[in-house]
């Protein structure tokens, strides 16, 4: 077959790691994919920014729309973030061209997954966010996939990686918030601005995601409420751990006969439940299916080469033309019935 083409709008921290990851792994991904994935070209808003990698094998374009409109490029892949601006005109513009979306945007997709979705539809072209839940760890597939037979009552967990990070450093006496906070940005988990890690934004559009998969649901970040870690004190982490439990930020989606419950909030895990043993940058995600049982992920949520390889799995699927629609099912078929309100419970 001939080689799948993509292009990458955005090369920062992420977009690096999937230059390195196609370029290492190339004959391997190729056999997987049964064809070769080749970049042809890069765009981002500083040509001259000093990356640590060689851009010079792949066209640059100065111009998002040139990208996008290119007849050689298939796979367009949008890793310049934010929910709005020039991340979702490209998104848009690529798919209304009929091209593949891959998209690391957990913001873009809480806010607009719905119309993208429908714009995909209309198009027949894959619209792929793996990288956008949970970094590495394959959670959109697991659920959309691998649990998709099953009623889902109940998805959890640990869903900032930047949070998990902060509040495991504060534990271990050292570091303030602001240090552990810098440390953070500083190995490339915290966000462009991590008011929205640490204000629990950031878990807030995951959980809006996988709760939208897990219930068949449309998706809507409006009904989530979210309370991050900002006001958290050392001493606060002291008491909970003389109490037998664990701080830690947890986004938590329930279904009952009500409606949905969408809520982000410091919770107190018990010392011995797994979700207090996430280390570090770790993200995890627990669901409940009726026939399953009890699904626990646990893995990188954050970071270069864990991002990377969720991007690329979706871009492997691509090649093998394994795709179906966005979400649970196709979008007039998702169930569209009252979101409850969480502060209502
Ligand atoms: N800022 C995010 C986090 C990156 O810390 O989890 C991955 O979405």
């Amino acid at each position: 077959r001939p080689p799948l083409r993509v292009a990458l709008a955005g090369i920062g921290v992420v977009g690096g790691g999937v230059v390195r990851l196609l370029e290492t792994n190339r004959d391997l991904i190729a056999r997987r994919a049964g064809r070769s994935i080749e970049i042809v070209a890069v765009s981002a808003r500083d040509r001259h920014k000093d990356r640590g990698i060689d851009l010079s094998p792949y066209r640059w374009e100065d111009d998002m729309d040139a990208l996008v409109a290119a007849d050689d490029v298939d796979v367009v892949v949008e890793m310049i973030g934010g929910a709005d601006g020039s991340a979702l005109t490209l998104a848009r513009h690529a798919l209304g061209a009929g091209k593949a979306l891959v998209t690391a945007n957990k913001a873009m997709i809480a806010h607009h997954g719905l119309s993208l979705a429908r714009l995909a539809e209309a198009k027949d072209t894959p619209l792929k966010y793996e990288a956008a839940v949970a970094g590495g760890i394959p959670v959109i597939k697991a659920i959309r996939e691998g649990a998709s037979a099953n009623l889902i009552a109940r998805v959890y967990g640990i869903l900032n990686g930047t949070c998990n990070y902060i509040l495991t450093q504060m534990e271990r006496g050292g570091a303030s918030f602001a240090d552990a906070l810098a440390d953070a940005q500083a190995e490339g988990y915290a966000e462009a601005d991590p008011t929205f890690d640490v204000d629990g934004i950031d878990a807030a559009h995951k959980l809006s995601i996988l709760a939208a998969l897990c219930f068949g649901t449309r998706l809507d970040i409006g009904a989530v409420t979210a309370n991050g870690i900002r006001g958290l004190i050392a001493a606060d982490i002291r008491e909970a751990e003389a109490l037998g439990h664990r701080v830690r930020l947890i986004g938590m989606a329930e279904r009952d006969q009500n409606g949905l419950y969408q809520h982000v909030q410091p919770c107190l895990v018990p010392a011995d439940h797994p979700l207090a043993y996430v280390p570090g940058a770790l993200n995890a995600v627990v669901a409940e299916g009726n026939f399953v049982g009890r699904l626990f992920f646990e893995g990188a949520g954050a970071g270069a080469g864990p991002t990377a390889s969720a991007i690329v799995a979706d871009i492997i699927d691509i090649a093998r033309d394994e795709y179906g629609p966005a979400f649970a099912m196709p979008v007039d078929a998702l169930d569209a019935a009252p979101v409850a309100d969480a502060g209502a419970r």
